[in-house]
């Protein structure tokens, strides 16, 4: 079935809108609806229905949460726009890109750029524009172009574009690379001699096309941010061995390797931070410094500076009855320390629920080394280190579970938790939302992500997610695995705190 032969009308195009608003409290405005089109032509096929409002009625049933889940990747990942990211921009056509021609030319070979994830291919074009507009010829410019979305590479390589998708193109340039046919505006030949597209799957673990040490630079932006941890180390080391010594790395905005090992190196050019494969090769892979963070001051402080904390004081509105909790309560082992890991988590969740942190942790350890594959296990240790105030040790604990399930939603949700403690809520922001990718019906997922849009100060946003949170109220129930005191997994609580914050929200002058 091909795309042409799909009937997606607009009316299906806003079901589909009010429904990811309503489910997953995406905001998909008329400007996003060619992005609905492409992921509708993608899954369609797969479910053998050429009629989108079919679609959405099979979306609408129960049994539609499965294909929300493999819809909603699609719809959030393809946004792109021309230019996008000004400050960036700015930085490769004023420093970087006059650097490397002047590189490439006494070398005698173009310049090599790659745009890996470039969707519709806007960022390419944007490329290939700075290219001319600096003053390269086209056959000094070699820009791949990639993406893992075949309708995607088809709409890139045809290169029309509606008018309302040329905002961030400047009018000379408009005039220059671009022919208005038939109310679209199309690339003209010398930026398509300039970008070769092509399918091609970053997460594939090989990639036999991209000689070693061949690119000069590569953007790759808004792409990782929906690859889980492991994945990402993959990818950047082999970006680093596909650049050239001195290569760069241009990563998006909200994509730091912060945390990851890897050996590039981070430099700032024109005021913002770009990561460069550091030109003399170093004797140890060294981790990045830190983007600037909090202070020291705005730090979680160390367990032994202050009282272990029993219950989260960010969950605002959830200090529940326990009555609404589902709690994970299995039988203890009859001897501490032995059992069946079951047993052994059921002893740990009793040291939780007595406040005996300290021994909580040593057999939550003494759990995780024994059985380094259970997932309840690392969750748990995790937790026990958020309740004792190590949001670091707690983050490592979450990572390690994320790396046995790359797809754990309670890994993704308590990891947020960890952000909002260490009070860095645009990290807390991104796990709620990826949590919410993996399970959109998470109601607690809505509800903090809620309070993180709160904190921020969106209070739109935090209206939206608490709305959502409640529209949880008659979804499936969860159990979430690993163990944490006074978080309520009931959907009926949580919607009824949800409420209590809505109506908070609009008492507000
Ligand atoms: C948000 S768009 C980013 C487009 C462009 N780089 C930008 O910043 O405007 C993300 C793109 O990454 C692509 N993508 C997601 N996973 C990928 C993978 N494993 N390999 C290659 N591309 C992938 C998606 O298909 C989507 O087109």
């Amino acid at each position: 079935m091909t795309g042409e032969a799909l009937t997606i009308d607009r009316s299906a195009l806003e079901q589909l809108a009010a429904l990811l608003l309503e489910r997953a409290g995406l905001k998909v405005t008329p400007d996003g609806y060619m992005g609905l089109r492409l992921a509708l032509q993608a899954r369609m096929p797969a479910l053998g229905l050429d009629d989108a409002g079919e679609y959405v009625r099979r979306l609408k049933q129960l049994a539609g949460e499965h294909e929300l889940r493999a819809l909603l990747p699609l719809v959030t990942v393809g946004k792109t726009e021309f230019f996008r990211d000004a400050r960036q921009f700015a930085a490769f056509e004023n420093e970087v890109f006059p650097e490397l021609l002047k590189h490439a030319r006494r070398e005698s070979r173009p310049v090599r750029l790659w745009s890996a994830g470039c969707a519709t291919g806007e960022e390419p074009y944007s490329i290939a524009m700075v290219g001319l507009d600096r003053g390269a010829l086209t056959q000094e410019v070699d820009c791949w172009a990639t993406d893992l979305n075949p309708v995607a590479v088809e709409n890139a390589a045809r290169g029309r574009f509606a008018i309302r998708r040329l905002l961030g193109v400047s009018e000379p340039r408009l005039a220059r690379y671009f022919t208005l046919t038939d109310g679209q505006y199309e690339v003209n030949p010398q930026l398509r001699e300039m970008v070769r597209f092509e399918g091609h799957n970053l997460a594939a673990p090989l990639w036999p096309q991209v000689r070693p040490q061949s690119m000069d630079l590569i953007f790759c932006r808004n792409v990782i941010i929906y690859f889980d941890q492991p994945t990402i180390l993959a990818v950047m080391e082999r970006f680093y061995d596909s650049l050239r010594p001195g290569g760069w790395l241009f990563l998006g905005y909200s994509e730091s390797l912060f945390r990851v090992p890897t050996r590039f190196e981070m430099v700032e050019v024109g005021g913002v931070f770009i990561y460069r494969r550091p030109v003399r090769r170093s004797a140890m892979a060294m981790p990045l410094p830190p983007l600037p963070g909090p202070t020291p001051a705005q730090q979680a402080p160390k367990p032994a500076e202050r009282p272990t904390p029993k219950a989260l004081p960010l969950v605002v509105g959830l200090q529940l009855p326990k009555s609404t909790v589902t709690p994970y309560v299995p039988r203890p082992s009859p001897v501490p320390g032995t059992g069946t890991p079951v047993q052994r988590l059921a002893e740990i969740v009793g040291l939780i629920e007595r406040g005996d942190f300290p021994r909580a942790l040593r057999h939550a350890h003494a759990l995780c080394e024994a059985e380094p594959d259970d997932l309840a296990a690392r969750i748990t240790l995790g937790n026990v280190h958020a309740l004792m105030g190590n949001i670091e040790e707690a983050r490592e604990a979450y990572q390690a579970a994320l790396q046995r399930e790359p797809l754990s939603v309670e890994a993704r949700l308590y990891l947020g938790i960890a952000a909002m403690q260490a009070d860095e809520p645009e990290a807390a922001r991104q796990e709620f939302t990826r949590a919410l990718f993996l399970e959109p019906t998470l109601a607690l997922g809505h509800y903090l992500l809620a309070q993180v849009h709160e904190r921020r100060g969106d209070a739109e946003a935090a209206r939206r997610s608490y709305r959502n949170a409640v529209n949880q109220r008659r979804g499936p129930p969860h159990t979430l695995l690993g163990h944490f005191p006074d978080l309520p997994t009931s959907n009926e609580a949580i919607a009824q705190a949800a409420q209590y914050r809505l109506a908070a929200l609009s008492e507000r002058p």
